[in-house]
C-alpha cells in the first residue's frame, strides 16, 4: 500500500491550483439519472471518488465518457448519458465504498418509479444515517422498505410534490430531495434546507436541464418539477475544502500561496478563523492568496453548517492550533466522531484532550514527525499538514483516503518546496 513520506520544515512558497468540487461533482454526476440525454460536466477532479460514482452509474446502464485532464488542476469533462439506464440497484459493494452513492436513490425513483439502494451503513466519522432522505422521499409519495440492508424504493405513478421539512440541516438529503423534485408531479417546497454552495451548483444544473427552481442557497427551496429534463452542460464550483486546506498549508508552514482557481466568496469563514491564527488570506483578480509572517495565534472554532466553518476543515484547523501560541477549543457539531486525528496528531506531539464533542488544543513549540495513518479523508490530510512542520520525518499510510478528495496533493505541495514524496507499493 502507497505511503506519502515528508521531511518537516521548509515553509511553502508557490501557486497550488484548485481543482472542481468534489461535493458538487458527485451529485451532478447522480443528476445525470433523472434525464435521458446527454449530461455534459466539466472541471471534474480527478479522484478516487470519482471514480467510484463512474462505476456505479456505468452499473445502472448510464454511458460514461472520461475526458483527458486538462489544465494545471487536471479537471476532466464527464459525460453521462442515461438513455439506456437499465437497471435500479446500487449494489452494497459500491455504496460501502462511498456514502455518496446514496445520491442516486432520488434520481432513480423519480424517473424509474423503483430503485434499490444498499443502505449505507455508519463510517469512520460517524453514524450518519440517511433517515432523512427516506422520510423526504416518502413525503412526495415514495413506498420505502428496507429489505436484507437495501432502500427499495417504489412510486409506480411517480412521484408528487409536497412540502418537505428538515428537522436537521443536511446537504445529502438536500440534495436527494431536489433531484426527486424535480421531476415530480407539481410543486416541491424544502424547508430548512441546507445551504451549502454545493447545493447551489446542483441547483442552476438542474435549471440548465429545465428544473423550475429556486431559493436554494437560502433555507427555503422551491421545486417546480417537469415530466421529462433535458440534458445539459455545466461546470462544477471549485472545491472550497481543498482550497481552505492549502489556505492551512500556507499557515501552518509560515509561507506565501497562491491558489488560482479558489472562490474567496465560498471561503469567509476560514478567512475569518485563519485572520484570527494570524494568517492573511485574501483575494486578488482569480485567485485566492494565503501569507503568514508572524507567530500563530489560538483560535477557539465551532464547525456549523454553511455559511459556518466547514466540519471538512475541522482537522487542518487542528493541525495548525497544534502549534499555534495558547490554547485553541475546536467543538465538532455535525459529526459524532470526527476527532480521529487526535490520537495521530498527539503522537506527534501535539498537546490534544478531548471532552465529547470539544478539542482542547494546547499549543506546542514544534511537531515531531511520526509514522502516522488516519480513518478518513480530512483527518489524513490534517497529518500531511502536520508532518510539513514537524521535526524529522512523516510517513502518512493509507493513503487511499487522500486518494479519494485531493487530485495531485504530493505534486501540487512539492511545487510549493515542500520535501513530499509518494511511495508506491
Ligand atoms: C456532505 O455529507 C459531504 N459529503 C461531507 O463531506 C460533509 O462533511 C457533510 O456534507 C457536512 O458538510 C458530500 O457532499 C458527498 P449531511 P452528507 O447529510 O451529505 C446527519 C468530506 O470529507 N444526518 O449534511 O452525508 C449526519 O449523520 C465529506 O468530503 C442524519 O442524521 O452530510 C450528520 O451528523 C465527509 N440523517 C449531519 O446530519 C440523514 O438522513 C449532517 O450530514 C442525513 C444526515
Amino acid at each position: 500500500m502507497d505511503r506519502i513520506r515528508i521531511r518537516g520544515g521548509a515553509p511553502l512558497h508557490g501557486t497550488i491550483p484548485i481543482g472542481g468540487a468534489k461535493n458538487a461533482a458527485l451529485p451532478l454526476m447522480a443528476a445525470a439519472l433523472l434525464t435521458a440525454a446527454p449530461l455534459r460536466i466539466a472541471n471534474v477532479p480527478d479522484l478516487a471518488d470519482i471514480g467510484t460514482m463512474v462505476e456505479l452509474l456505468r452499473s445502472l446502464g448510464v454511458a460514461a465518457d472520461i475526458g483527458p485532464a486538462t489544465g494545471a488542476a487536471a479537471g476532466r469533462v464527464v459525460t453521462l448519458d442515461g438513455g439506456r439506464v437499465s437497471d435500479t440497484t446500487a449494489d452494497y459493494e459500491l455504496v460501502r465504498k462511498m456514502r455518496a452513492s446514496v445520491l442516486v436513490l432520488g434520481p432513480l425513483v423519480a424517473r424509474f418509479g423503483e430503485a434499490r439502494v444498499s443502505l449505507p451503513g455508519g463510517c469512520a466519522i460517524g453514524t450518519r444515517p440517511v433517515d432523512l432522505h427516506l422520510a423526504g422521499l416518502r413525503r412526495l409519495g415514495a413506498e420505502i422498505e428496507i429489505v436484507d440492508g437495501y432502500v427499495l424504493a417504489r412510486a409506480p405513478t411517480g412521484l408528487t410534490g409536497a412540502t418537505v421539512v428538515f428537522p436537521q440541516v443536511s446537504v445529502g438529503a438536500t440534495e436527494n430531495l431536489m433531484m426527486a423534485a424535480a421531476l415530480a408531479a407539481g410543486e416541491t417546497v424544502l424547508e430548512n434546507a441546507a445551504l451549502e454552495p454545493e447545493i447551489v451548483d446542483l441547483a442552476r444544473c438542474l435549471a440548465t436541464m429545465g428544473a423550475e427552481i429556486d431559493g436554494a442557497g437560502t433555507a427555503r427551496i422551491r421545486i417546480r418539477g417537469r415530466q421529462k429534463l433535458a440534458g445539459g452542460e455545466h461546470r462544477v464550483i471549485p472545491d472550497r475544502i481543498e482550497a481552505a486546506t492549502y489556505v492551512m498549508a500556507g499557515a501552518i508552514t509560515g509561507g506565501a500561496i497562491r491558489l488560482p482557481g479558489a472562490d474567496p466568496a465560498l471561503m469567509e469563514a476560514v478567512g475569518d478563523v485563519m485572520a484570527r491564527t494570524g494568517t492573511e488570506v485574501a483575494a486578488d483578480a482569480d485567485a485566492v492568496t494565503v501569507r503568514r509572517d508572524g507567530p500563530l495565534t489560538a483560535v477557539n472554532v465551532a464547525t456549523a453548517p454553511y455559511p459556518g466553518f466547514p466540519t471538512d476543515a475541522q482537522a487542518q484547523l487542528m493541525a495548525v492550533a497544534a502549534i499555534a501560541a495558547g490554547t485553541s477549543v475546536l467543538t465538532e457539531t455535525i459529526f459524532e466522531n470526527r476527532f480521529m486525528h487526535v490520537p495521530e496528531l498527539a503522537r506527534m506531539g501535539a498537546d490534544i484532550s478531548v471532552r465529547g464533542n470539544h478539542a482542547t488544543v494546547r499549543g506546542v513549540a514544534a511537531l515531531r514527525g511520526a509514522p502516522v495513518m488516519a480513518t478518513d479523508l480530512r483527518a489524513s490530510v490534517s497529518l500531511v499538514l502536520a508532518g510539513l512542520v514537524a521535526e524529522g520525518e512523516t510517513t502518512v499510510n493509507r493513503v487511499y483516503h487522500l486518494d479519494r478528495g485531493y487530485a495531485g496533493l504530493v505534486e501540487k505541495l512539492a511545487a510549493c518546496g515542500a520535501e513530499i514524496e509518494r511511495i508506491r507499493g
